[in-house]
């Protein structure tokens, strides 16, 4: 596949898109978001336009999720929104790409036949070209490639934390999970290629940025083999990038070597992003996800006692078929246990090609899922009140993002730790590390004053 980039000169023939407007439209995970970056960049580099509103598009482009039911209805319900735009413009082009595309091309094309173009993850770099075929008919590409395949084009924006996708696909099959099934098996970014965006971005100004990949510790360099934490280390160098970050840790394969890398590395944040999906060892075993309660709770106590002040955030789902009240209680009792900064959570959905949606049925009836999920939520917002008050005078070294949207005169950033605390301060402070005292706080963010 050919590499895309601006640092050469576009050919006439690559200008195929001369006088489009587009408009994306982004569902789902981080992945993802960067994957619109990327396609707005190939777009951009054959000659088309960004516009702000669907409304002034002739390329519309959804990029889809489809991790839970209710992601892929989201799809569908601006899919039969968008057949009057279709029906007042025949030039209007539809492009669906992403998960859904790749996981329901045949019911795309039976259900909205007005969708021009349906494209899977592995067939980006194709987008561009197959955007001018789909003017006389609709195309679809939902092969898979079986390596890397790399799309810069030179085109990213300004910005303060940029996504730098490192691996793609997944070999675990957890049980409930579908994203085997849309973006395939792993498959490894060259690190030179890394390395070569993030530094990129630091020319560009970035002062952060966060790694993505499915299940990151397994990273192999495909060139020199080398892992995960050797990565860690060599971007540690690239100047001008103050923090890393990275998604999503897979806790089987969490090393004590990567434990070692996060702490000696200054630019990686001591926070973690490691899913423990549910308490109980029944439940966890069903799912396939290669471990115990025991040994997650092994790997934060290795995790805690060389970074005491690591911060760790996690994913929950809530009735997982068969999970029992006790069970339940086991989920429970880990989030009071661990006491993370940060939880997602979510009721178990029945996906279609998954193990569990084959083989289990989906026993917890849906007033008991929500009935967990409100518990789960409700005792992690206890938690985070709690760890929240506990900051409260403190002085935290905050990245800002810039002036907060409900407020221009109140600003939002991070701290290390990925809390997110607005403040007040008398000049802009975008883009910049400042301290700010802790002055108040609420369950899902902290507030303060930059400090003199
Ligand atoms: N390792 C992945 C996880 C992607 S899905 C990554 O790249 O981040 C994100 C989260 O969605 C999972 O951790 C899980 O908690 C949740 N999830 C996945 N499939 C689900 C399903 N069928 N029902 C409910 N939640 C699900
Ligand atoms: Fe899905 Fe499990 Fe792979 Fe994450 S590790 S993408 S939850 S199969
Ligand atoms: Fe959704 Fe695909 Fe990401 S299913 S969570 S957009 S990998």
């Amino acid at each position: 596949m050919p590499s895309h980039s601006t640092d050469q000169p576009i050919p006439a023939s690559g200008r195929r898109l001369c006088g489009s407007r587009f408009f994306i439209h982004t569902f789902g995970c981080q992945m993802n978001k960067n994957d619109s970056e990327h396609m707005a960049g190939l777009l951009l580099g054959a000659g088309a336009e960004e516009v702000p509103s669907a409304e002034d598009s002739d390329i519309i482009l959804i990029n889809t999720c489809a991790v839970r039911s209710k992601s892929v209805n989201k799809v569908y319900s601006l899919l039969g929104r968008l057949k009057r735009i279709k029906q007042a413009s025949q030039g209007v082009q539809i492009a669906v790409t992403g998960c859904v595309a790749q996981l329901h091309r045949d019911e795309i094309q039976q259900r909205y036949p007005y969708v021009d173009l349906i494209v899977g993850p592995d067939n980006y770099p194709a987008l561009p070209e197959m955007l001018g075929k789909s003017r006389l008919r609709p195309q679809t590409a939902t092969a898979w490639h079986s390596g890397w395949q790399e799309i810069r084009t030179g085109y990213r924006a300004k910005g303060i934390s940029g996504f730098v996708t490192i691996m793609e696909g997944c070999n675990n099959f957890c049980s409930y999970c579908v994203v085997p099934f849309t973006r395939g098996r792993e498959k490894f970014r060259p690190a030179s290629q890394i390395l070569e965006e993030t530094q990129e971005l630091a020319a560009k100004g970035y002062r952060e940025v966060q790694l993505l990949g499915q299940n990151v510790n397994v990273y192999r360099d495909p060139d020199q083999g080398s892992g995960f934490p050797a990565l860690l280390r060599e971007l540690g160098r690239v100047r001008g990038i103050a923090w890393i970050r990275f998604i999503t840790s897979h806790p089987r394969d969490f090393s004590h070597e990567l434990a070692r890398a996060m702490k000696e590395v200054p630019q990686v944040c001591h926070q973690l992003h490691l899913p423990i999906q549910a308490g109980s060892d029944d439940v966890l075993r069903a799912m396939n996800r290669g471990y115990t309660r025991s040994e997650y709770l092994e790997r934060i106590d290795m995790l805690r006692s060389l970074m005491p002040d690591i911060a760790l955030s996690t994913d929950i789902i809530v009735g997982f078929p068969g999970e029992s009240g006790q069970d339940f209680e086991d989920t429970l009792r880990v989030l009071a246990e661990v006491r993370f900064a940060n939880i997602f959570s979510f009721h178990y959905s029945p996906r279609p090609r998954t193990a569990s949606a084959r083989t289990l049925p989906d026993s917890v009836p849906r007033e008991e899922k929500k009935r967990r999920l409100m518990l789960v939520q409700s005792l992690q917002k206890q938690i985070q009140l709690e760890m929240h008050r506990a900051l409260k005078g403190r002085s935290l070294e905050v990245l800002c993002m810039g002036p907060s949207k409900k407020d221009g005169s109140v600003y939002t950033g991070r701290n290390a730790a990925n809390q997110v605390v607005n403040f007040s301060a008398p000049r802009d402070p975008t883009g910049t590390f400042v301290r700010v005292e802790i002055t108040g706080y609420g369950p899902y963010s902290l507030k303060g004053k930059l400090d003199p």
